[in-house]
């Protein structure tokens, strides 16, 4: 069980919630082997996904594993919803509550709109990602990965290269990796890293190829040109130079190191095509590990036989 209703932020969370979070997962990998891929578990309750920005992985992941669980999963996407129409968050989420759904995944493009849904509705709020803040299941996806591909994520030295100021992926993982012990190294230029890079609690570096050969992880994030306010960099082929990770790059790193994105990517711009699709990315475990962890949430927050959490 864990200690929290909602997964809001990484933050927030206790070391203990995100190992019995990756531990549970290690058990719904197994299910996601079998030829019959269903648990009765969680049989009558009700999952929305409410997905108001773009996802193709993201929202995917939490349906399949909503369904996975016999869950019933309902999904709207900003088209599909009354938001469309003019409706605030607050009403959707009154129309909601009112159905007695169980759990409502939320993406938005405001930071802390699952906290305002979590203030009025009763249901179990998990943060599919908002705005440039926090995207907590991406963050325990992404330890659970490490923790297979490299035995362990004590002292593990994990680069996270490119588009930190913009990136709710770096939000999560930041706080993720230093709760087991891990210790997160930001890398990027300077346009692209926070105001106050110092109280990120991570090691700040501006140029990559100085520390890659220190790193175990090779964390490479995507510009997120759609939220940046004018070019943050020169060209696409200069970021690519200074930050992508390429055959070259990969032969000046230890030979272990693993190389991760969050997706989608953009080949050729932070990630050479054949980086992407060799065995050291770990892309695809990184997909398949989602579906895993989300139906760990899930079990955890919904909770299978006694019905909750411990909170
Ligand atoms: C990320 C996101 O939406 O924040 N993608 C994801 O959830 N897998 C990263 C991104 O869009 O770059």
């Amino acid at each position: 069980m864990l200690s929290c209703k909602h997964i809001m932020t990484v933050s927030d969370m206790t070391t203990k919630d995100i190992t019995t979070i990756l531990d549970t997962a290690e058990s719904f990998m197994e299910v996601n082997e079998r030829r019959i891929k269903k648990l009765p578990t969680l049989r009558g309750r009700t999952v929305v996904n409410l997905f108001l920005e773009p996802s193709t992985r993201t929202r995917t992941s939490f349906e399949i594993a909503s369904k996975r669980l016999s869950a019933d999963a309902i999904n709207f996407t900003a088209s599909s919803s009354a938001t469309v129409k003019g409706e605030s968050l607050r009403d959707t989420a009154k129309t909601l509550s009112a159905m007695a759904c169980d759990m409502v995944v939320i993406r938005h493009k405001y930071a802390g709109a699952p906290q305002m849904l979590a203030e009025c509705m009763d249901a179990h709020i998990v943060n599919g990602g908002d705005g440039m803040h926090e995207h907590p299941t991406q963050a325990l996806l992404d330890l659970f990965t490490m923790r297979r591909s490299l035995g362990r994520l004590e002292g593990l030295r994990v680069g996270i290269v490119g588009d930190i100021c913009h990136s709710r992926v770096a939000g999560s993982l930041v706080p993720a990796l230093r709760a087991v012990g891990a210790t997160p190294i930001v890398i990027g230029p300077p346009t692209l890293m926070p105001a106050r890079p110092d109280i990120l609690g991570a090691e700040v570096v501006y140029a990559l190829d100085g520390v890659l050969p220190t790193l175990d992880v090779a964390y490479m994030l995507r510009v997120q040109f759609e939220r940046a306010e004018a070019m943050p960099i020169p060209s696409n082929r200069e970021y690519a130079k200074l930050y992508g990770m390429n055959g070259k790059r990969l032969a000046a790193a230890r030979p272990e190191m693993i190389v991760m994105h969050p997706g989608p990517m953009n080949r050729g711009v932070e990630i050479s095509s054949d980086v992407a699709d060799s065995p050291r990315s770990v892309v695809l475990d990184q997909v398949n590990a989602g579906v895993a962890v989300r139906m760990a949430v899930m079990y955890l927050l919904l909770g299978g036989e006694d019905g909750g959490v411990a909170a």
